[in-house]
């Protein structure tokens, strides 16, 4: 069958009731999974090349796949259109696929691209990963196929180099210009830790978090908010970091110390302090914050997260109402810390909190809501996952 690229082909009903052989005619090789995060702290200082803390969620895009040597790839999303996309691996170029299949198909492109000869496969997805709330399920739709593809073309690439696969996929086929957090926290996080990245050189540390043995929750409060302004202004607000950089004569933002930073600010334009002083200040706040953990004192972490949040409002600018007044109302409410996590612009706001609080403190959040005329925010309580796997 010649079918143009990008053509949905089967006018497939979208019910929960549709198996892979239903699907595809066949039965699948294997069975794999990779999470959404959260960033506990270190926000916009990937791209800077600086420090990260995500953890993965339990919450997670699944799929089942099975090679095919007709060079057809042929998606179908249990959140999709009811439509099985069917592509030709060859004809995958930027700009070509729309809508959520961009997202696996710039997998299979990146891989081709990075000289992995990988041809056509079946899939089915599944996700219970938030969308548009800021916990990368976009990330992880591109991980669970770059791990599934890893295995069923015998690629033997390790979990960061898949998850460089899976940014370059997002960077220059889907065309958001993202650093490498999210991608690494869906490949490489593990339960019961915090992912300590760092994103110059991909070194990284699982730092034990037990949550729970702490008698702490880790809230997180999706506002259903996505300010359109968000796309643009992170392409802008990056160049911002990587134009100062260069001003100052530095690789990268992450080379600049809080001890250099009064004597770096005023060689800057005015429009650009801001930022530097978040980006900096962001990556301090990262490494006290595993202090913290390491000397086992995750409530500490609270008025890190508050102050990051501040930054966040303050200096970068990437806040919104929605997220400002999820933060307060969890503060006043008695949380130990709360800020926007993501890229910003809306998405979700974490909280954290004793244990026995964390009802009251979402009910506040709620109540804060609905007396600003907001919609309910969406809870869900974060417990520190696994990373991409194979499932069956
Ligand atoms: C988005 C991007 C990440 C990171 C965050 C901000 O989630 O995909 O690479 O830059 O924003 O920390």
């Amino acid at each position: 069958m010649n079918t143009p690229v990008n053509a949905p082909v089967d006018a497939t009903a979208n019910t929960p009731a549709d198996t892979f052989e239903e699907l595809h005619g066949h039965a699948p090789e294997g069975e794999w999974a990779a999470p959404g995060r959260v960033n506990l702290i270190g926000e916009h200082t990937d791209y800077n090349l600086g420090f990260v803390l995500p953890i993965a969620l339990p919450q997670a895009v699944r799929a089942q796949a099975r090679r095919r040597d007709d060079g057809r790839l042929r998606l179908w999303s249990a959140q999709g259109d009811g439509v099985v996309a069917d592509l030709a691996v060859a004809d995958l170029a930027p700009g070509s696929v729309p809508g959520w299949a961009a997202f696996p198909a710039a997998v299979v492109w990146a891989l081709r691209e990075a000289g992995h000869p990988v041809g056509g496969a079946d899939f089915r997805l599944e996700s219970d990963v938030p969308g548009g709330a800021g916990l990368s399920s976009s990330a992880a739709l591109e991980c669970v196929v770059a791990i599934a593809y890893n295995d069923l073309y015998g690629l033997g690439l390790s979990a960061p180099e898949l998850a460089l696969i899976a940014q370059r996929a997002e960077n220059d086929f889907v065309g958001v210009p993202c650093g490498i957090m999210d991608q690494m926290a869906s490949m490489c996080c593990r339960p019961g830790a915090a992912l300590h990245l760092d994103s110059r050189d991909l070194t990284m540390r699982q730092v034990p978090l037990d949550l729970a043995g702490a008698g702490l929750a880790l809230l997180v409060l999706d506002t259903r908010v996505k300010h359109d302004l968000g796309d643009g202004a992170y392409a802008a607000l990056r160049a911002g970091c990587e134009r100062a950089a260069a001003l100052l004569g530095l690789p990268a933002l992450r080379e600049l110390t809080p001890a250099g930073l009064p004597a770096a600010l005023p060689r800057l334009p005015e429009e650009l302090r801001q930022l530097v002083r978040h980006v900096v200040t962001e990556n301090e706040r990262v490494t006290a914050a595993v202090a913290h953990l390491d000397a086992g004192r995750p409530a500490a972490l609270g008025p890190i997260l508050t102050a990051g949040h501040a930054s966040l409002r303050d200096d970068y600018r990437v806040s919104c109402p929605e997220t400002d007044l999820a933060v307060e109302a969890a503060l006043a409410a008695g949380a130990h810390g709360a800020r926007m996590t993501g890229g910003g612009f809306g998405g979700s706001v974490i909280a954290l909190v004793d244990a026995p609080a964390a009802d009251t403190v979402a009910a506040a959040v709620t109540t804060a809501f609905r007396a600003a005329g907001y919609a309910a925010p969406r809870t869900l309580t974060a417990v520190p996952a696994e990373g991409a796997r194979r499932t069956g």
